[in-house]
C-alpha cells in the first residue's frame, strides 16, 4: 500500500477502532477450536466484546488453516478491512525445536544461530503466523534466573553478534518475502538484571552499566532491523520500563533510531498500576502510550481508555495516530494489505515442518553446542565396552525446554532411542535410574500444565519405588565398564518465572549418582540444564561432564554424536558456571575492586569470600575438545597505536592431538588504566578454526580504535592513551598476554 493510501486509511479510522488495533489478544478469544497457547496471566480482562473483535493482532496462536480462518471472518468484520498480525513465542524452532538459545550462544557461531532463526521463520511463517517474539537479547549474569536459557549468555559482545544474526534469519533481506518473519527483540530493557535472580524483580542498574553491558546487544537488534521491539517487566531507574519516557523515547526511538513497532510485554501496561507508578488501568494507559508503546499485550487499558483519554483531552490524539501508524507501516512492510494470508499455506506447513533439512540443521546445532567440561580419557566412547546409560533423561523426549511452545515432545529423538542406532545393543543398557525432581519438590503453579504432557511424569511415587529404581540401576552401573549419567534439572526448571534459590541437581539425582560412583568410578555425566549449575560434587565424582543444555528435537542424535566421536566437541559456555549459588551474580568482564583477590594469598584484607574462591567453576569462553591445542605467545605487529592506526595481534594455533577438532580462538583486551575504571577483561573478537591432527594456523586479530572505546568519564564514547592489555587464548581465564599503548 502507498504512504498516501496509508495515511488516508488512518484518517478515516474511528479513535475506538484506532485503540482496537493496539490491542493484542490470545486466540482463545476467537472461541474456535484453536491451539491457543497461555504465556501469561489470563485475569479478567474488561475487554468488551465489540473490542475483541476488532483487536489489531492475536498471539499465541498458529496453524495455516486456523489462522487463515480467523484473518478472513475478522477482516471481513473490520470496518476498513484491516488484515490481523498474528504473533507468537517461536524462542527456538517453531515445530523443529533447535537447542536453547544459551546452547547456541555456546556455539559461539552467530551464523549457525541466523540459520536455525532462518529454519523457524520458515515453518513458522508456513503456520501463518507474522511475528515471532524472538530473539531476546537480555545479557545474564545470574544464573538463578530462569530465562538464562532465553539468552545468549554474559557479554556484550557475543550477545550483539547473536542478536544481528537471528534478527537477519528471522526476517531476511524483506520481511515480505516468502519464508520470513518479522523479529521482535526483547526484553527493552535490563531485563536480565532481576536482583537476585528473581522473576520480574527490580533491576538495580547504574546508566553507565547499563549502557557499556547491556544496551549492545539490543543495539545490534535494531540496527539490524528488527521491525519490533517488546518492553520488559522490569523498572529502569524506577520508572516501569513500559511507561518509560526516558527509555522509550530517548535512548531506543531516538538514540538507537528505532522506528519499528513496541509492544509491551504479557499485561506489563496493567502492571504499571501494581509497580506504583500508575493508579489504575487509565493513568497506566495514558503513561504507557506517552511513552509510545504502540500495543497492549493482554490487558483492557488501550482499549477501554484510549479514546476517553483523548476526548477528555488528556492526550492529543496524534499519540494514539503515531502509534496506530507504526502498526499500518508494520502490516504493510508485511504485505498483508495485499496479502493478508502471506505464506500461510497448510500444504507447505505440512512440507516444512520438520523436514529432513531443519532435522539436519537441528543435529547439527547441538553438535555444536554441547559443551565438554571436564574430560578423564572416557569420551569418545569405546563402543566395544560395556556401557549402562543411568539417568532420567536417558529415555525421555522431554528436552525441549520450556519455551519450546510449539514444539511436540513427540517428534523428539531421545537419548536411548539415538543410542539404539549406533551402540552395540548386546554390550548397552538403559535405565531410568530415579525421578527428575525430590519427591518433596512442588514446582508451584505447574500443576495445570497438561498441554504438553508437561507435568512431572513421575506423579505419586514413594520411597520404596525409588529404592527399586536405584537398585535396578546401580546393579546395571556396577556391572557394565563404562557408566553415562544423563542427568539434569527438569526442562520445568528453567524458562519465564523458574527462579531457583539452588542451582544444583534435585538430590534424588545426587543420591544415584553418588551410589554409582560407589560402584563404578567410570562416570560420564550428560547434563541437561537450561541454567549454569553448581557442578563440584558432580565434577568431582565424574570422570566426564558434557553440558548438553536441552538440545531439542535432535536432541538424541546430536548428543550421540559427540558421545561416540562422531562430531568433537567445540563448545564454549558464553555464561560461567559458578562455583556455588553464593557468587550469583557471577561474570568474567567484571570490575577488579581496589583489592583484588590475587590466587594462594593468604592476606585477610581482599575481595573475597572466607569459604569459596572468587573464580567461577568454569569460566566464561571454557570448554575442552577430544583433541589438544596449544597457542603460541601473542604478536603484535606494533606496540603502540594512535586513534587512526591499528595494532594487529596474532597466534599460531596447533593442533597436538590424534583428531580433528575446532578451536574458539578468543581475543580479550583490557584498558590497564582510564579516566572511569575498565572491565579486568572484555572479549573483543573470536575465530572459530578447525585443524587436522599436527595441523598449524596463524590466527590474526585487528585491533582498531573502537575495540578500544568505551564510555569515557565525560559521557563520550572513545577510547583513551594509555596502556592495554591484549589475550589471545581458549577461554576467558587464558593468561596468553602482551601489552601496547594507544599513543
Ligand atoms: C511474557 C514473556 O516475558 C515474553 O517474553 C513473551 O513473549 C510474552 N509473555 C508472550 O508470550
Amino acid at each position: 500500500m502507498e504512504k498516501e493510501k496509508l495515511e488516508a486509511l488512518l484518517e478515516d479510522m474511528s479513535l475506538q477502532e484506532k485503540a482496537d488495533q493496539m490491542l493484542q489478544l490470545m486466540g482463545m478469544f476467537y472461541q474456535l477450536d484453536v491451539n491457543a497457547i497461555l504465556t501469561g496471566p489470563a485475569a479478567a480482562f474488561g475487554v468488551s466484546e465489540e473490542d475483541i473483535g476488532m483487536a489489531g493482532s492475536i498471539l499465541g496462536t498458529y496453524g495455516a488453516q486456523t489462522l487463515m480462518e480467523i484473518q478472513k471472518n475478522y477482516m471481513e468484520n473490520q470496518p476498513h478491512h484491516i488484515p490481523l498480525l498474528f504473533m507468537m513465542d517461536v524462542i527456538h524452532g517453531m515445530k523443529t525445536i533447535f537447542p536453547m538459545p544459551l546452547a547456541l550462544g555456546a556455539s559461539f557461531e552467530p551464523e549457525l544461530a541466523g540459520r536455525c532463526a532462518a529454519a523457524a521463520a520458515k515453518e513458522a511463517a508456513a503456520s501463518g503466523l507474522h511475528v515471532t517474539f524472538s530473539p531476546m537479547v537480555d545479557l545474564v549474569r545470574d544464573a538463578r534466573w530462569g530465562r538464562v536459557m532465553e539468552s545468549t549468555g554474559e557479554d556484550p559482545y557475543l550477545n550483539a553478534l547473536m542478536a544481528e544474526a537471528q534478527v537477519k534469519g528471522f526476517q531476511g533481506e524483506d520481511m515480505k518475502e516468502e519464508g520470513k518473519v518479522c523479529a521482535c527483540i526483547k526484553h527493552f530493557a535490563g531485563y536480565g538484571g532481576a536482583v537476585a535472580g528473581r522473576e520480574y524483580h527490580t533491576a538495580e542498574l547504574s546508566e553507565r552499566t547499563f549502557r557499556q553491558y547491556y544496551l549492545p546487544a539490543y543495539k545490534a537488534g535494531v540496527d539490524a532491523g528488527a521491525g519490533m521491539v517488546m518492553t520488559s517487566f522490569n523498572t529502569v531507574n524506577n520508572i516501569p520500563a513500559t511507561a518509560n519516557q526516558w527509555l522509550m523515547r530517548d535512548v531506543l526511538r531516538k538514540e538507537m533510531g528505532f522506528d519499528g513497532v513496541l509492544i509491551s510485554d504479557f499485561s506489563a501496561i496493567q502492571e504499571t498500576v501494581a509497580h506504583g507508578y500508575a493508579e489504575d488501568k487509565r493513568d497506566a494507559a495514558r503513561k504507557a502510550v506517552e511513552a509510545g508503546v504502540d500495543i497492549d499485550m493482554m490487558t483492557s487499558c488501550y482499549s477501554g481508555y484510549l479514546a476517553d483519554l483523548v476526548q477528555s483531552g488528556e492526550i492529543e490524539e496524534a499519540l494514539v495516530d503515531e502509534c496506530v501508524r507504526r502498526i499500518l507501516e508494520l502490516k504493510n512492510k508485511l504485505g498483508l494489505f495485499e496479502n493478508p494470508y502471506k505464506d500461510a499455506d497448510p500444504e507447505k506447513e505440512k512440507e516444512l515442518i520438520l523436514c529432513k533439512e531443519h532435522r539436519a540443521l537441528a543435529r547439527e546445532a547441538v553438535g555444536k553446542s554441547c559443551v565438554l567440561l571436564k574430560n578423564e580419557g572416557m569420551l569418545p566412547l569405546d563402543l566395544k565396552k560395556k556401557t549402562a546409560f543411568v539417568g532420567p533423561y536417558t529415555d525421555t523426549r522431554k528436552m525441549l525446554s520450556n519455551w519450546a511452545v510449539t514444539g511436540d515432545q513427540k517428534d523428539t529423538v531421545s537419548l536411548k532411542e539415538a543410542a539404539g542406532e549406533v551402540f552395540d545393543q548386546a554390550v548397552t543398557t538403559y535405565h531410568r535410574g530415579t525421578p527428575f525432581l525430590d519427591r518433596d519438590m512442588k514446582l508451584v503453579g505447574f500443576e495445570s500444565i497438561e498441554w504438553k504432557g508437561a507435568t512431572p511424569e513421575d506423579g505419586e511415587w514413594d520411597e520404596e519405588a525409588e529404592e527399586r529404581m536405584f537398585a535396578q540401576a546401580v546393579e546395571a552401573a556396577g556391572e557394565a565398564e563404562v557408566v553415562v549419567m544423563p542427568l539434569g534439572e527438569s526442562f520445568l526448571q528453567s524458562g519465564e518465572a523458574c527462579s531457583r534459590a539452588m542451582i544444583e541437581l534435585p538430590r534424588v539425582q545426587m543420591k544415584l549418582l553418588r551410589r554409582v560412583a560407589a560402584v563404578n568410578p567410570n562416570i560420564v555425566v550428560v547434563l541437561f540444564t537450561g541454567r549454569p549449575l553448581d557442578l563440584r560434587e558432580i565434577s568431582e565424582i565424574a570422570r566426564a561432564v558434557l553440558v548438553v543444555w536441552m538440545p531439542g528435537t535432535e536432541g538424541g542424535h546430536g548428543i550421540a554424536d559427540v558421545l561416540t566421536g562422531k562430531v568433537n566437541p567445540s563448545g564454549k559456555l558464553p555464561m560461567s558456571f559458578p562455583y556455588s549459588v553464593g557468587q550469583c551474580p557471577v561474570c568474567y568482564n567484571a570490575f577488579s575492586t581496589g583489592r583484588p583477590c590475587r590466587e594462594g594469598d593468604n592476606n585477610r584484607f581482599f575481595s573475597k569470600y572466607l569459604d569459596i574462591p572468587n573464580k567461577p567453576l568454569y569460566p566464561f569462553g571454557y570448554g575442552l575438545s577430544y583433541t589438544s591445542f596449544t597457542f603460541s605467545g601473542v604478536m603484535l605487529d606494533r606496540k603502540e597505536m594512535s586513534e587512526e592506526e591499528t595494532i594487529t595481534a596474532r597466534v599460531r594455533v596447533k593442533n597436538t592431538g590424534s583428531l580433528t577438532g575446532t578451536e574458539v580462538v578468543q581475543l580479550y583486551l583490557q584498558d590497564v588504566a582510564a579516566s572511569v575504571v575498565r572491565p579486568v577483561k572484555e572479549l573483543k573478537d573470536f575465530e572459530k578454526v578447525t585443524l587436522q591432527p599436527g595441523e598449524e594456523r596463524e590466527v590474526a586479530f585487528l585491533i582498531d580504535n573502537e575495540k578500544l572505546s568505551f564510555i569515557r568519564a565525560d559521557g563520550t564514547v572513545g577510547s583513551e592513551a594509555g596502556l592495554f592489555r591484549v589475550w589471545i587464548g581458549n577461554c576467558s581465564e587464558t593468561e596468553n598476554v602482551a601489552e601496547f599503548r594507544r599513543t
